[in-house]
Parts: structure tokens; C-alpha cells; sequence
């Protein structure tokens, strides 16, 4: 027996769109399989590794734990609605200018945290980015680079002010401490 379908209707990247989606599908599924979205990556598909990071009504969900019927009526961005007619959103062009990507995989989930991200947070102490991306697992282990990024996003977009400093250790001034020779 063919499954039911269930009508969705959402604001995807900034476009309404109606789709039917099977009532048992993940937002993943309905984003890659109905919509053609596949930018948003398919991983673990149990909430652990964040390359399937969407925002949903602003909020970054793993899209591999939603139900694609709890997405209607709600506004979906994918990695697909950063980019405008002007080029890559500051982040992606960020990401590119530190070389954040080595496969890649894991980057659209990496994007779609950071964005929201900053849009909490405009200027984030290298802890606070550390937190934010937390739930995105880089098996390229490429996390400077990208930590460096959404760092350079956050001065590229509101660059007036400063960004937290991080508190620095002063190795000097700890008894005892073992210094390598320079
Ligand atoms: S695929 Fe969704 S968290 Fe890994
Ligand atoms: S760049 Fe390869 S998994 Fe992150």
C-alpha cells in the first residue's frame, strides 16, 4: 500500500512552497528527495553529527530529527538561500578565505550554525564560536579554520565593535611553569 502523503506549506530560502511529503519523513528527507535541496548533507541521521543543520524559524535544527510535517507553516533556510545576487553571503566567503573546507562535508551544516550564530550573537568570543558549533562534527578536524571564519564573518558584518577578548594566560607569571627554550 502506497504511504499517505501529507501536504506542507513553508517558506523555503525566501520562497513559498508547497510540497507533499510521506507523513513518516524526516525534514532531510523531504529537503534533499521532494525539494531538491541536497546541499543540506545526509550523515548519521541520528543528531549527532550536524551536516543536515537547517534554521527553522531562525532556530538551527538537525533536520535528520524533524518530521517534515512539523515544517509546515514555518520558515526553512538551507545553505542554498545564503548566497544573493551580489555572491557568497560573508560567511561562505569567510569560510572560503581561511580555507575552512577540506572535504566540505560538513561545511553547509558548519554555515548554517554560524549564521545562526551571529544572528545571536554579532560578536562572539572564540569560546562562544566553539560552543555554537559544538554540534558539528568536522572528520577533516579542519576547526581552526573554521573557527577563524566565523571570527572573520563577525568582522566583516559588524566589524565597529570588538569582538570579547579571550582572556590570555600569562605563562610567565605561573610559578613553576616549564617554558620550552625559544
Ligand atoms: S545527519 Fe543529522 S545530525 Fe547527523
Ligand atoms: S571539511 Fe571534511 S568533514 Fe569537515
Amino acid at each position: 500500500m502506497t504511504p499517505a502523503r501529507v501536504a506542507v506549506a513553508a517558506t523555503v530560502n525566501g520562497r513559498a512552497r508547497a510540497f507533499e511529503v510521506e507523513a513518516h519523513h524526516t525534514l532531510l528527507e523531504s529537503l534533499r528527495d521532494d525539494l531538491g535541496l541536497t546541499g543540506t548533507k545526509e550523515c548519521c541521521l541520528v543528531g549527532e553529527c550536524g551536516a543536515c543543520t537547517v534554521l527553522v524559524d531562525g532556530r538551527s535544527v538537525d533536520s535528520c530529527l524533524m518530521l517534515a510535517v512539523e515544517a509546515d507553516g514555518a520558515t526553512i533556510e538551507t545553505v542554498e538561500g545564503l548566497a544573493g545576487r551580489a555572491g557568497l553571503s560573508a560567511v561562505q566567503a569567510a569560510f572560503l578565505d581561511t580555507g575552512a573546507a577540506q572535504c566540505g562535508f560538513c561545511i553547509p551544516g558548519q554555515l548554517m550554525s554560524a549564521v545562526a550564530l551571529l544572528a545571536d550573537t554579532p560578536h562572539p568570543s572564540r569560546a562562544e564560536i566553539e560552543e555554537g558549533l559544538a554540534g558539528n562534527l568536522c572528520r577533516c578536524a579542519g576547526y581552526e579554520q573554521i573557527f577563524e571564519a566565523v571570527e572573520r564573518a563577525a568582522d566583516a558584518v559588524a566589524p565597529a565593535r570588538a569582538r570579547t577578548a579571550e582572556p590570555r594566560v600569562d605563562v610567565a607569571a605561573i610559578p613553576d611553569a616549564k617554558v620550552a627554550p625559544q
